[in-house]
């Protein structure tokens, strides 16, 4: 069972150092925005509240691989960022020096929110090193995830910690599992799934775990051509393309209008991933009319993720016409693959 901060008595909380984990691995601060009644109900409540979180991959990927320790990805903006946000002063430390931070923090004001550097430019985190964990629980009291786009990844400060200390689940999180599980198991019908964006493997699984839900899937995106020759039940591949030297840009008018008769028809909408390369105006339409197309079908439920999806929702203003905006990309989809997230199993 999952332990929600929501179930947590507001008493028990009181004299407490709360360690919540989010994600700030985005563009702009929507990552940030969405976990933001997290951090007022927690620093209104416990004595302190320590924000740990991660940006890019400083040492190359999320295994762990040597590169080099990387200024751009520091978190100090972001805590400038938090504090115009939250509209109250975020203390950024800029070290790992674990016992001056545990005496900074034991003797600051009720109230006070501090933010971590990045703690991928520590080598433990992405390789969920125990020493690691046990350092970073060694600073507080309590232990939040609010971070549902890094649950799938097994890292220090997602998954060990938990071990360590009480752990919950942040409000966010919480919206996101109930958002997902209800997709999965009791959607309004039909259910219309859409994947774009280019990890094939990613989608097949989704597809795989729940194609006896499912009415349709909607595939698009520059890979789809070398699954093509895969004839799975149910799947409405997109079959013409706009190219440019060679290579699939966009869908295709007659794609596009086969993906919106199905939008139109549907009870629920999963979108995940964009079906063109939407970092040129030209090759956006596709997407694009998505988009529309989702917005108008009033009567259907629809959840959308994946960073760039999101990214390009907000720029048609259209995120606020959506029932659920998934703050996860990779750990959106692996959750609807049925895969059991680290982050999330640690809170059980
Ligand atoms: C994301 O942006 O999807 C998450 O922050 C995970 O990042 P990662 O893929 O670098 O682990």
């Amino acid at each position: 069972m999952i332990h929600y901060l929501k179930n947590v008595k507001v008493s028990e909380l009181e004299n407490k150092i709360c360690l919540l984990r989010l994600d700030f691995n985005t563009e702009d601060n929507w990552r940030m925005r969405a976990s933001l009644p997290t951090i007022h109900f927690l620093s209104r409540n416990c004595r302190v509240t320590v924000i740990l979180s991660h940006k890019g991959r400083p040492f190359g990927n999320a295994q762990g691989n040597p590169n080099s320790f990387d200024k751009k990805l520091s978190l100090r903006l972001v805590a400038a960022n938090l504090k115009k946000e939250l509209k109250k002063p975020v203390i950024f430390i800029p070290h790992f020096r674990f016992k001056e931070i545990k005496k900074l923090i034991r003797v600051s004001p009720k109230g006070s929110v501090f933010l971590l550097e990045n703690l991928r430019f520590l080598k433990g985190e992405s390789r969920n090193s125990i020493e690691l964990a046990g350092k970073l629980a060694g600073l507080g009291d309590i232990y939040i995830n609010d971070a549902f786009a890094v649950s799938h990844r097994p890292n220090a400060s997602v998954a060990g910690i938990a071990g360590f200390l009480p752990s919950y689940a942040g409000l966010e999180l919480e919206a996101e599992i109930k958002n997902l599980s209800r997709i999965m198991k009791n959607p309004k019908k039909p259910l219309v799934i859409i994947l774009g964006g280019i990890k094939i493997k990613d989608k097949l699984g989704v597809y795989r775990n729940l194609k006896n839900k499912a009415e349709t899937f909607l595939i698009g995106g520059a890979l789809t051509p070398k699954i093509l020759k895969l004839k799975l039940p149910k799947v409405v591949w997109s079959e013409d393309f706009l190219k440019k030297n060679g290579i699939i840009k966009d869908i295709g008018r007659r794609s596009i209008a086969k993906f919106k008769s199905e939008i139109k028809k549907a009870g629920t909408i999963v979108w995940n991933g964009p079906v063109g390369d939407i970092y040129q105006k030209q090759f956006q339409k596709g997407t694009e009319e998505i988009a529309r197309a989702l917005a108008r079908n009033k009567k259907a439920f629809t959840a959308v993720g994946g960073g760039e999806t999101v990214m390009f929702l907000k720029k048609l203003k259209l995120d606020k016409k959506m029932d659920f905006i998934s703050t996860g990309g990779g750990a959106m989809l692996d959750f609807l693959a049925g895969k059991k997230l680290p982050g999330i199993e640690a809170l059980k």
